[in-house]
């Protein structure tokens, strides 16, 4: 694909975070721009601690139609916004601002673009399933908050810090434990695990969410919100079990694709998205 033809009506798209350099949002989102071709350009911004403020209020000023948020940024962004849609006011966390005509919107489409992932790679949702989620950080917020309205059939929530895993289940009526012996009956009994959690990326990338893998048997869906490395250990292992993987890339391309959709009002296709991550 060219470099997008950039001009005097060239409307502009971001993502803010810090770090920023790795995102995969400026290829999904360029690329869907061109192949529809529409006048916009996405671009990425390093923000330093303590400038997010006039950040925000430079989208109205510079008139940026739309952007994106990534971490460390998406719950300090709330404070400078003026609406929130009612599923980010529940999550208390937004990944996406939309600019309607100077007033902004803040939106969470995580846990939307995860259920895109899981319709797109694996043609299942989440209703009379039981699900266990691993972490209860910002992303597994968004992701229970949103799986929770899709009817599940049960919802466990594990976290190495129980107390927040048992405050995030209050609200969502799951089920709320620590990562202990006591989480392998409902690894057992799942439809579907998630890893939010940030073990298996980084300096954590030799580690695992979960100390066995006895619970696993070829009927569940692993899936993890990790997508560098495309394969977690925890995948790995539980593909070695037998077990259908799911990595995050999918989730990655689908809020994109959400993102698209609320910034341009067009509709972009998810496996072109996709194709951009690889
Ligand atoms: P994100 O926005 O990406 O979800 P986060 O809000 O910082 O990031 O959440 C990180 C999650 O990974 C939390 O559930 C965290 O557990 P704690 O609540 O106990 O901190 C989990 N996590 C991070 N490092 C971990 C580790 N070494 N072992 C187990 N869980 C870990």
């Amino acid at each position: 694909m060219t470099s997008p033809k950039i001009s005097g009506t060239t409307q502009l798209l971001a993502v803010i975070g810090n770090p920023v350099s790795h995102t995969g949002s400026p290829a999904m989102q360029n690329f869907m721009c061109q192949t529809l071709g529409l006048d916009y350009v996405y671009v990425a911004f390093n923000i330093e601690q303590g400038h997010l403020k006039n950040a925000i209020l430079g989208i109205r000023s510079l008139n940026i139609v739309g952007i994106n948020v990534t971490i460390p940024y998406k719950e300090q962004v709330i404070p400078f916004l003026d609406q929130l849609d009612p599923l980010a006011e529940r999550i208390g966390a937004v990944n996406t601002i939309v600019n309607q005509n100077g007033t902004l919107i803040g939106y969470n489409t995580d846990g939307q673009g995860f259920l895109v992932a899981l319709m797109k790679e694996q043609q299942t949702d989440v209703k009379n399933k039981h699900i266990v989620v691993l972490g209860a950080g910002g992303a597994a917020k968004a992701i229970v908050h949103t799986l929770s309205q899709k009817k599940p059939k049960s919802m466990t929530i594990a976290n190495r810090t129980p107390e927040t895993a048992i405050d995030l289940a209050k609200i969502c009526q799951a089920t709320g434990i620590g990562i202990t012996k006591e989480l392998d009956p409902f690894l057992k009994n799942a439809d579907i695990v998630i890893n939010t959690t940030a073990v298996g990326m980084g300096q954590l990338k030799d580690q695992s969410p979960v100390s066995h893998y006895n619970w696993v048997h070829p009927h569940q869906l692993i899936c993890d919100i990790i997508y560098n490395p495309a394969e977690t250990l925890f995948l790995k292992q539980c593909r070695l079990k037998g077990a259908v993987t799911l990595n995050g890339k999918g989730m990655l391309a689908g809020q994109g694709q959400i993102a698209f959709e609320l910034f341009t009002g067009f509709c972009a296709d998810y496996n072109l998205l996709k194709k951009q991550l690889n």
